[in-house]
């Protein structure tokens, strides 16, 4: 499909970044954004790079009333050479048709979904971000516009992407947060929404989080939500266990997502002379362990997160401490080694970049 480029008005362009050093998390946006409609009758249609800027949408579309809306994320990374690499981007496009087929969204070719980011990105490279640890996130989304109240999948979609330079997803940057573990809210059920990444999951997450950032912990590690017994993930990440040289992760139940990242330290992990299981981790196992010193670092995996090491466990009223607050060797490695490959640093054996045209 041809994506039609639509001009840029010198006051619609913003300054650039001058201290990367300060970007955060999805604070500040580029100059352009993808729009490509889909329409019950003509399908894909109205592909455009429009200048960033509001939607002008009725109040009565299905997507505010009944959050019919999934996302994506993924990075682009400015290599030393000038080129731009986009890391599994392939993944992404699959997921988010997964996602939008568990609540009834229109599937998007994929290679639309690609070619749509790729000329957004080229004509975007500029605010890409080249310090330690910062990069371009790109957030593509889908909502349903249909004006109406009736509860039913919406006859009219925008698909969108807009493009944030960042830094760490955690303002304490690449150092251990504290996660406590929720054991009266649950994030999905089997059969629910949980393995899908739509906005809902995300709402739903709210209120633990707070209660929990009350209590001093940064984020919520959920538990199944039919036994509260199992560590299934924690919001923004997956999650990995290591035992010395073995490294655990919760398997993909149907209520968890399916972690771009997550398959990524799967791989990669063997690789560096470490075994992975992907089993059931009761969350008593996993405190006792602690407890006894078999467990030796604590991880978690996600675009926005990266590796993220954890410094602190609480559940119910017990705390673990894990590698004496500092980052562990094996979180280190993992972290070193996955953003070695996505910035051209490491040779990616894997094929896993794919370059901007
Ligand atoms: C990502 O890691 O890309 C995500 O979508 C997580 C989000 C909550 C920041």
């Amino acid at each position: 499909m041809d994506i039609k480029v639509l001009p840029l008005p010198a006051e619609k362009m913003k300054d650039k970044i001058k201290d990367e050093s300060q970007l955060g998390f999805g604070k500040l946006f580029t100059d352009r954004m993808l729009i490509v409609e889909w329409k019950a009758g003509s399908g894909w249609c109205d592909a455009r790079i429009e200048p960033y800027g509001p939607f002008m949408l009725d109040p009565s579309c299905t997507v505010f009333h009944y959050a019919q809306e999934i996302f994506e994320g993924l990075k682009a990374y400015k290599w030393s050479d000038g080129r731009v690499a986009l890391f599994r981007p392939e993944m992404n496009a699959r997921r988010f048709n997964q996602s939008g087929d568990r609540i009834c969204m229109p599937e998007i070719p994929e290679e639309l979904f690609l070619d749509g980011i790729n000329k957004l990105v080229a004509l975007e490279q500029d605010w890409i971000p080249t310090a330690d640890g910062t990069s371009l996130y790109i957030r593509p989304a889908m909502i349903a516009v249909e004006p109406v109240l009736g509860v039913h999948p919406s006859n009219h979609y925008y698909f969108f992407v807009i493009l944030s330079p960042v830094g760490a997803y955690y303002a304490a940057g690449f150092n251990p947060i504290n996660i406590m573990v929720e054991d009266h809210y649950v994030r999905a059920v089997p059969g629910g929404t949980g393995e899908a990444k739509t906005g809902g999951n995300y709402a739903s997450s709210l209120k633990a989080g707070l209660e929990a950032k009350k209590k001093g912990y940064d984020q919520v590690l959920w538990l199944d939500g039919r036994e509260r017994r199992y560590i299934e993930e924690v919001g923004a990440m997956n999650m990995f266990f290591a035992y010395g040289k073995h490294i655990v992760t919760a398997p993909l139940s149907g209520s968890i997502l399916s972690g771009v990242t997550r398959d990524s330290v799967l791989k990669l992990a063997p690789t560096l002379g470490f075994t992975v299981e992907e089993r059931p981790i009761d969350v008593n196992d996993l405190m006792a362990d602690i407890s006894a010193g078999k467990v030796t670092e604590a991880f978690g995996s996600g675009t926005a997160a990266v590796i993220t090491p954890v410094g602190k466990l609480c559940y119910k009223d017990e705390v673990q401490q894990l590698t004496g607050g500092r980052v562990g060797e094996i979180t280190q490695n993992l972290y070193d080694t996955l953003t070695g490959i996505q910035t051209g640093k490491l040779s990616d054996q894997f094929g896993w970049v794919k370059f901007v045209d």
